[in-house]
């Protein structure tokens, strides 16, 4: 879950690649790491455990004159956090950097080893490097090297080898995400993990198929090839033209991406109708709508499979369709049953998260029909699946989701509306769209008593223990609302259905432990006696429940009351913005890192 950038060009290339691993460092941020080729032909190399600011001030003061260099950002997987295993690994004029696993590196590291190579890391990336190095040794040319070594080692792996002697470049993936970049006609040249980090330099993009080799030359005719194994010219890939904007990489007027993220969800709502009604993803939705599966079985981790239980229950209370979540990361180990008359539905922000893409591939394999719900246009799972739904939700850098979760959601009740028929006529079109129109409203209004939800986070944010409660349609809310206080405030915070508590959690409840309870109209009696027992037990409680209620009102410590008149079965994604924000200002309390939360990296690619 590393992230890699290259650049070949007439720019600066060691500022270029520094702002790609800026962008990229969601994806890991263990260690930081350059290479490039100087004036005089040589290569430098400078690279340090922690942030990119450390990076950044080793190379204060130094020539960094450069057309052409290699960078990367690290999530540690084979190998501690020191200097020494950070990225880029070196042997005389050949750097890498690389973002994936070895699987077979141990074996190949010992036949290296008995032909006379030493190595400095513990990491499987020196070994790639250590296969180049002998394969150009007796090849002397990088591409054909690269393409050798790539054919020796299994597991999924993105690579970026520069060649100091020739001044190029030479990029491979498999089942790990990469993507390149032109812009002026050639003039610089990029590859990437994320095409974020090539927004503002790259005007056109192009995503490869695995074993596609990327060749970029520096040469006066600079060139972007594309090449097979067997060194044949390939057409195996997607070019796309750079449609996203800087404004969606930067902050502007907010501490936090996470907060910006927040404060977009209701434009992004308003947008989405009108994407699918009248915009570029009417066909999509439209040529779905025909599909009548016995089943659909969606797969996703994270928040992505907290969306996917919203959306179960839009699929089997309405179109009464038997519809399963499964965790990607399990899914395929229990040898599932599906068949062709199943649906494979797959939700993931980034296309990228493995154990979503190898769900995926199974019930390919199983000849289930697959479709994505996903917000990366180009990304793997978009490429691999049979048919795609995009959310629409712009660039996500926060790691911790949240307007990602809302457009799944969203997303997917469009899918089951149209499934169910429900969107052929204009009328019921303008119904839906006023109906998430006031869905956005609510969210707007929600963002304006901000001062409320900090208010109770800066109450309770040095409690430690929450539990998240809610019934049916806002149980799901309940466990993304635990998720997202876990990941960005490091407390402990359990997602629980309210009735289940007294079977075993309800031990757990004192007075030092707070209970976040969801309570919509939906069994809004049953939900109240599950506080009263929490309550008994003398559980702080915060009640997040509809605003006229005098009875939730005076049973919770503190209360953040709702409209949810109108919203229906949208009210279960009203109420998780006010999660969002209460886990944001608990985090802020406690001054973590919120946008890049310690252990966490945005785009999980390994499984
Ligand atoms: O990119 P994806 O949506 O496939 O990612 C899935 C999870 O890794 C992701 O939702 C994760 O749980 C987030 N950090 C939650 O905020």
């Amino acid at each position: 879950m590393c992230g890699i950038v290259g650049h070949i060009g007439t720019k600066n290339s060691v500022e270029i690649v520094l702002e790609g691993l800026k962008r990229l460092e969601y994806r890991g941020y263990d260690s930081a790491g350059i290479s490039f080729v100087d004036e005089t032909g040589d290569l430098q190399i400078y690279k340090k455990s922690g942030r990119l600011d450390n990076l950044k001030s080793l190379l204060k003061g130094k020539n960094l004159n450069t057309t052409i260099s290699i960078g990367h950002t690290r999530w540690a997987t084979h190998g501690e956090v020191n200097d020494v295993n950070s990225h880029p690994h070196t042997r005389g004029s050949v750097s890498i950097v690389h973002n994936g696993i070895i699987e077979n590196a141990d074996r190949l590291r010992e036949e290296l080893k008995n032909i006379g190579f030493k190595f400095q890391s513990q990491t499987d990336s020196e070994v790639f490097l250590a296969l180049v190095c002998s394969n150009l040794d007796e090849k002397k040319d990088l591409v054909s090297s690269v393409a050798e070594s790539f054919k020796k080692i299994e597991g999924n792996s993105a690579f970026v080898v520069m060649f100091a002697k020739t001044c190029e470049i030479v990029a491979i993936k498999r089942g790990a995400p990469l993507v390149c970049g032109s812009s002026n006609n050639l003039k610089e040249l990029l590859v990437s993990s994320d095409p974020f980090a090539l927004i503002g330099v790259a005007d056109t993009i192009f995503f490869p198929e695995d074993e596609v080799i990327c060749s970029f030359g520096q040469d006066q005719k600079r060139e972007l090839k594309f090449l097979e194994l067997n060194l044949k010219p390939s057409t195996r890939y997607l070019k796309k033209k750079q449609t996203s904007s800087l404004n969606s990489v930067e902050k502007g007027e907010f501490e936090h991406f996470m907060l910006k993220e927040i404060h977009e969800q209701p434009d992004l709502i308003r947008a989405l109708t009108q994407y699918y009604f009248a915009g570029v993803g009417k066909d999509a939705l439209f040529t779905l709508a025909k599909l009548k599966p016995n089943r659909i079985c969606i797969s996703a981790c994270g928040t992505a499979a907290y969306a996917g239980l919203v959306i179960r229950d839009f699929f089997e209370k309405e179109n009464r369709i038997p519809c399963v979540v499964e965790l990607a990361s399990e899914f395929r180990y229990r040898n599932p049953i599906i068949g062709e008359k199943d649906l494979g539905l797959f939700i993931s922000q980034s296309g990228e998260t493995a154990d979503t893409l190898a769900a995926q591939h199974l019930c390919k394999s199983e000849k289930v029909k697959t479709v994505s719900i996903v917000n990366v246009e180009g990304s793997t799972l978009y490429r691999e699946s049979d048919a795609n739904l995009l959310i629409k939700a712009g660039v996500e850098i926060g790691v911790a989701s949240t307007k990602a979760f809302t457009q799944m959601a969203l997303t997917g009740r469009l899918l089951a509306l149209a499934m169910k028929g429900e969107l052929e006529s204009e009328a019921n079109q303008v119904k839906i769209t006023k109906k998430f129109s006031l869905l956005a409203d609510r969210i707007d209004a929600l963002i304006v008593r901000t001062s409320e939800i900090k208010k109770v986070a800066e109450r309770l944010y040095n409690k430690s223990g929450f539990f998240f409660t809610g019934r049916g349609s806002y149980f799901p809310i309940a466990l993304e609302g635990a998720l997202k206080l876990k990941e960005i405030a490091y407390v402990h915070a359990e997602g629980y259905a309210s009735g289940e508590l007294k079977h075993g959690p309800i031990a757990l409840i004192d007075e030092t432990v707070v209970n976040i309870a969801i309570v919509g109209p939906e069994l809004f009696d049953k939900t109240i006696s599950n506080i009263q027992e929490i309550k008994a037990r003398k559980g702080i409680i915060v009640a997040i429940g509809p605003e006229d209620s005098t009875e939730l009102k005076k049973l919770s410590d503190y209360f953040i009351g709702l409209n949810f008149d109108g919203l229906d079965e949208l009210a279960p994604v009203y109420v998780n913005v006010c999660n969002q924000l209460l886990a944001y200002y608990v985090a802020k309390e406690k001054g973590t890192d919120i946008d890049k939360p310690r252990n966490l990296a945005k785009s999980v690619t390994v499984e």
